[in-house]
């Protein structure tokens, strides 16, 4: 956490950024599943990190694990993404070389309840990042984008290309920003981005110290197989298995969380480098069938996982997977880890005292910013209040 520590990483550079180290590369929403794995990942690669969160969705407790396995404790100011007057500071005192924003709010259902506050947080979190980040140089940001800006597939695997009709507030507020985003670019030719538009990210850190952990019960396939196998929950529904598939569920991309934090890695190199808007799908290019990824996690538990099919979710889509040829022509990249390491890596985690450690109710925190987690998680006292069960739509998970 401490200047210090940062110009350690600079000067034990395995593949340091080119040029002067001149500043660390901001990453918002650092502490958050994906940007904790991302930090891991910059630091090995010889970045500095200065990670800017309000803790909203995660603790502090994940700058100790990332400090614990990649040996450098990143700087860390905690501040929410729409505080311009916030961000206007941190940013001129630590000018960045680039920004990672991962910071915002990820669920389809939730944003179809609170819509504004999908666009607040995503979309006007973005603008001050990016008017902050402009005011000091041609902004250079890797912004976390989502295959649910594609809405239903008009084809098969899903390129770029493909037309963008996101059916919720969440994949607009994503969409919105990618437009706002190729705009600045066009019109300041300096200025360098790279949305990144993820597919399924699953898996953790292969320590165990860093995984996702979910508040409430989650909304994802993933750490849902992670409850069941720990205990927590009995078993899990599938939704429909009557889908033209091979064996009638559903299908999805699933990416290993360490590949996706790779792939930002990449994406910092470029916009370090070419100016211009890029778009890059991040996915492995397969698919796999929920009852695939039942019977891939039940061989890395040790026990066969029980589930039920139930009807089929409004909104799901039978097949989402990506084109990831131009992740690969572009960034250099392609998913490297496959279902079986996705599933052993968020077992180890689902199972380890750092799961336990990071879901404990949000209420014990002293941050400000817990209360405000608590509020949009829907959650009183620590308790979940509703499942949290819909997470509907193209690109999401098909069961829980
Ligand atoms: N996980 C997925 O399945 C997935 C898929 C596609 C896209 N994405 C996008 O990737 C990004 C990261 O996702 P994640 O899974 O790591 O989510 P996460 O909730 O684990 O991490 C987000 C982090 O941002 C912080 N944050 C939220 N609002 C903030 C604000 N206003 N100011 C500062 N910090 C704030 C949270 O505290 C949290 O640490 C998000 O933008 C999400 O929309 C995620």
């Amino acid at each position: 956490m401490t200047g210090a520590g940062a110009s350690r990483a600079c000067r034990a550079a395995a593949d340091p950024p080119s040029g002067p180290c001149q500043g660390p590369v901001l990453v918002t929403g650092g502490t958050g599943y994906i940007g904790s794995h991302t930090c891991v990942c910059l630091q090995a690669a010889g970045y500095a990190v200065l990670v800017v969160d309000d803790l909203s969705n995660s603790g502090r407790g994940v700058l100790d694990a990332i400090a614990g396995i990649s040996g450098t404790m990143p700087l860390f100011e905690c501040a929410d993404v729409r505080d311009a007057e916030a961000i206007d500071r941190i940013v001129a005192r630590h000018r960045p070389v680039a920004a990672i924003h991962f910071a915002g709010v990820k669920s389809v259902a939730e944003s179809s309840r609170s819509p504004a506050m999908y666009y607040d947080i995503n979309v006007g979190g973005s603008l001050c990042l990016l008017k902050a980040m402009a005011r000091q140089a041609p902004p250079r940001i890797v912004f976390s984008s989502s295959a649910t800006v594609y809405g239903e597939p008009e084809h098969l695997p899903l390129r770029e290309s493909h037309p963008l009709h996101p059916e919720s507030a969440y994949g607009r507020s994503k969409m919105m920003v990618e437009l706002v985003l190729e705009d600045v670019c066009t019109a300041d030719t300096g200025a360098s981005v790279v949305a990144l538009r993820y597919f399924n990210p699953v898996g953790a850190h292969a320590s165990g110290e860093l995984g996702e952990s979910p508040r409430g019960i989650p909304e994802n396939l993933m750490p849902y197989l992670g409850r069941v196998a720990s205990g927590l929950a009995s078993r899990l529904s599938v939704f429909g298995d009557n889908y033209p598939t091979p064996d009638g569920t559903c299908i999805r991309d699933y990416v290993h969380v360490m590949d996706l934090a790779a792939a930002h890695v990449a994406a910092l190199r470029l916009v370090l480098h070419a100016p211009g808007f890029h778009v890059a799908n991040i996915g492995s290019g397969t698919g796999i069938s929920v009852l695939e990824l039942i019977d891939a996690y039940s061989a890395a538990c040790g026990r066969a996982l029980d589930y039920e099919v139930v009807g089929r979710r409004p909104g799901d889509v039978a097949c989402y997977y990506a084109d990831p040829t131009v992740a690969r022509h572009l960034l250099g990249w392609t998913a490297q880890r496959d279902v079986h390491q996705m599933c052993a890596d968020a077992h180890r985690y689902a199972t380890s005292a750092a799961a336990s450690r990071a879901s404990r109710p949000a209420a014990g925190r002293t941050t400000p910013a817990a209360g405000i987690h608590a509020r949009r998680a829907g959650r009183i006292s620590g308790i979940p209040v509703e499942r949290a069960g819909a997470g509907t739509g193209p690109g999401m998970d098909a069961s829980l």
